[in-house]
């Protein structure tokens, strides 16, 4: 049987992501609730983390998802290994794969590496965001976010706000929702915007104020200050009163527009703090879906049935 492993969500089948967020919602309803019971779907699996890159919310998560369903995590220490005696990435991941792991789930700053490993390797390979190309796990616990609120996904209007150029994290929402049949409007800094993406279901735009007119969701991203300088942009300031998703923007929304936003936040920049806090925010509840989402993806990938 073909390994499956989740490496993005662009082409993925509906139906598949259904999947998923289905077995998340069972999963959070069963673990992440007061009474938390643990499951041992994973029991006797191993799961080698591996990050490249610095992360709070998707390395912690994935490891209490695979701890929450009975299997051991390894947190594999990027610095410090082989890799700075020079060893290849492909050969590190061979010997990881060597003592027996179940499932490599890997963030690297470069685009496509773990589609190159997932060729190398016999075990399924998760993304956990690679350069600019997909996040997938953190837009499908954004559409579980979204799904648990509405019931539905599909005619929903999603907004994604900020530094769409450098965002993974858009992408894997821009294929999520489009597959699931919501519709995205892209709206950011003209210099930050994709050019040619058109395509059905999607609108691209410098103009926040005609994108939020029809939001039901906006996701507010992360500038991301890591991977670009200023040149080109204007003042952060600048970028606030243009794009930033203030107190008084939130004023201006239809009372039911949920605000999301990935993490980390860069208060007072893309998002005022008020907002963080306000009332339609489910900022928080992404960062438990997170978590169930990750459950599920972990079991998905083993192709382990839910019912043991
Ligand atoms: C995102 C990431 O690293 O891609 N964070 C996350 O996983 N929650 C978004 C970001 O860094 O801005």
């Amino acid at each position: 049987m073909a390994i499956r492993h989740l490496l993005q969500l662009e082409g993925m089948e509906p139906a598949a992501v259904q999947e998923i967020l289905e077995l998340a919602m069972r999963f959070k309803a069963d673990v992440l609730t007061a009474d938390r019971c643990k499951r041992h779907e994973l029991a006797g699996r191993a799961i080698m983390n591996c990050f490249f890159e610095p992360s709070t919310r998707t390395k912690t998560s994935f490891e209490l998802a695979g701890k929450y369903l009975g299997a051991d995590v390894v947190n594999f220490q990027t610095r410090g290994s082989s890799l700075e005696k020079g060893e290849t990435l492909e050969d590190t991941a061979r010997t990881l794969e060597a003592m027996a792991i179940d499932v490599l789930v890997i963030r690297h700053q470069v685009s496509g590496i773990p589609e190159r490993l997932a060729a190398r390797v016999k075990v399924p390979v998760i993304n956990a965001g690679d350069g600019f190309h997909e996040h997938p796990t953190q837009g499908l616990l954004d559409l579980l976010t979204v799904y648990e609120e509405w019931g539905h996904i599909a005619g929903l209007h999603l907004v994604i706000v900020g530094d769409i150029l450098h965002s993974r994290v858009a992408r894997s929402d821009l294929w999520g929702f489009l597959a699931l049949g919501a519709h995205v409007t892209l709206v950011g800094p003209p210099q930050l915007l994709p050019r040619d993406w058109e395509r059905p279901g999607l609108r691209v735009t410098a103009s926040l104020k005609s994108a939020l007119a029809e939001a039901d969701v906006i996701q507010v991203l992360r500038i991301q200050k890591e991977r670009q300088s200023l040149v080109g942009l204007p003042s952060w300031e600048e970028y606030r009163a243009r794009w930033g998703i203030t107190r008084d923007v939130l004023g201006s929304l239809r009372e039911h527009t949920l605000i999301m936003h990935p993490g980390p936040q860069n208060r007072g920049v893309e998002i005022d703090s008020e907002v963080i806090s306000g009332r339609t925010s489910k900022i928080a509840q992404q960062v438990t879906n997170g978590v169930a989402v990750r459950m599920a993806v972990l079991t998905w990938v083993l192709g382990g049935p839910y019912d043991r």
